[in-house]
């Protein structure tokens, strides 16, 4: 009877009604306070959730009652450690490596209790002590290895968070290939590895953000926060999760996004996005503007050159300008582009005395919220009668939102068609999708406006 409620409740965690877990647990450890299993079982999920306190609570209550074995104890650990009583939290993870040196949590916990108080010599012994009776361990010898490299002590905890990054990646392949809840298991357990590391509660609230959790997400990412109150990633998700929706987002948050992926962008977002856009702005334009060439022509974020090429065949010169200096040198690998800037669309227009003939903007005004100086600045540095052509995702909201679960901005027609009246004529718009997320198509709006010729 215990064996089955404790397999239903993690049933139900495995199906993400983590609060009917809890529930269950809670209620056989009523019912039978003093079986060991059921406080680990319940202790194990408050961990998983992070809830150090709670788990502390049960499972140094059940010490003092019971006799605890050494799992139960570096559990414990593990909550003390998370709750930043090291020296307690270490003096326990001790007692489970003499005790029962075949637990590999013992050694991680103590290793890691030690470098927080600041003995990496004792800690180096640990793990290779560690390492004698789990010569397979990742954990073990990652932590040795980030140990001998000697990194300063404020920048061990993001040192240590690495192996995460593997549990992650694997997280974001379960939760592409529709496994949201072995992807939610494998990030909570990347914050079980290492609960001070802010990348993976940053990771955690994105993600609840995505199965529109918004509450819990506010909850992950407010954690990640108060750890790393740098992170541009972190604010701008926090900001749009709890409804503040700024006119554009930070230089820094777009900079790291694009940096962060553009090794893998035009794979991606071609090969598995279907991101079609580029060639279908160029069949727009060239539905409309029937001249052979465009001339100079000006691609705000350029990104890796993707709108570049294929519209290199119809112009005389062309220009990029982009935040991300690893989307740039992409770009540059191409060899269209006349010049590269690593800069502000809106400050690189805003500086600039150059003319051009078009602008294009594909997929780039999804990371500015208020189009507004962007348009003035566009229709200044164009030549009378000159062609503008971006697109945006369309919304019912006006004049434009941000969704909280893919970072991005949305425009309403009506709001493109007023900022482009004061410099354009009646631009052509064309509903399309853009790409794909989560495997549904994204809808958006091609918009090709020309320039009044005064
Ligand atoms: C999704 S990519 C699109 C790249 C390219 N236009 C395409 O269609 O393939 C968005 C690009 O816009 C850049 N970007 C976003 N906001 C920007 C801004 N305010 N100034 C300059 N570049 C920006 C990003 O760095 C990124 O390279």
């Amino acid at each position: 009877m215990i064996e089955t409620n404790l397999k239903n409740a993690l049933g139900l965690w495995a199906g993400g009604d983590q609060e009917g877990a809890l529930l269950l647990c809670q209620q056989v450890m009523r019912e039978h306070p003093n079986v060991e299993q059921v406080a680990l079982t319940y202790s194990g999920l408050l961990l998983h959730r992070e809830d150090f306190e709670q788990a502390a609570a049960v499972l140094d209550d059940f010490q003092n009652q019971y006799s605890a074995s050494p799992a139960l104890l570096a559990n414990l650990s593990i909550a003390l450690r998370g709750l930043k009583q090291f020296e307690r939290a270490a003096k326990l993870a001790e007692r489970v490596t003499i005790e029962a040196p075949q637990l590999v949590s013992g050694w991680n916990s103590l290793g890691l209790c030690l470098i927080e108080l600041d003995q990496p010599e004792r800690a180096t012994q640990v793990f290779q002590t560690g390492l004698q009776h789990h010569p397979e361990s990742p954990a073990l010898s990652h932590h040795l290895h980030q140990l001998s490299k000697s990194p300063p002590k404020d920048k061990l905890s993001e040192a240590l968070a690495s192996p995460i990054v593997g549990l992650l990646k694997s997280a974001q392949t379960l939760s592409d290939e529709g496994n949201p809840v072995a992807a939610e298991a494998m990030i909570r357990k990347a914050i079980h590895f290492n609960p001070d590391s802010s990348y993976s509660h940053r990771a955690l609230g994105c993600f609840l953000l995505r199965h529109a959790r918004i509450t819990e997400g506010i909850e992950a990412l407010e954690k990640a926060h108060t750890l790393d109150p740098s992170c541009p990633t972190t604010q701008h998700f926090l900001q749009l999760a709890r409804g503040e929706i700024p006119n554009k987002p930070s230089s820094e948050y777009v900079e790291r996004l694009f940096d962060d992926y553009a090794e893998r962008f035009d794979e991606h977002l071609v090969g598995q996005l279907d991101y079609q856009v580029p060639r279908m702005l160029v069949e727009l334009l060239a539905s409309i503007e029937t001249s052979q060439n465009l001339g100079e022509v000006l691609d705000l974020g350029c990104g890796t050159g993707l709108m570049g090429d294929a519209l290199k065949d119809q112009v005389s010169h062309i220009d990029g300008v982009d935040l991300s200096q690893k989307m740039l040198d992409l770009a540059k690998r191409r060899n269209i582009y006349r010049s590269l800037v690593r800069q502000d669309i809106e400050a690189y227009l805003h500086h600039t005395d150059q003319r051009w003939n078009a602008m294009v903007c594909t997929d780039v005004l999804i990371y500015v919220g208020d189009l507004r100086l962007v348009i003035d600045q566009i229709a200044k540095r164009l030549t009378p009668k000159g062609w503008l052509g971006f697109s945006v995702e369309s919304t019912h909201t006006y004049p434009y939102t941000a969704d909280p679960a893919s970072g991005r901005y949305q425009h309403h027609t009506e709001y493109l068609h007023e900022l482009l009246s004061k410099d354009f004529g009646t631009p052509v718009t064309e509903e399309v999708h853009l790409r794909k997320n989560i495997g549904l198509p994204v809808r958006g709006t091609l918009v090709v406006a020309q320039k009044k010729s005064v």
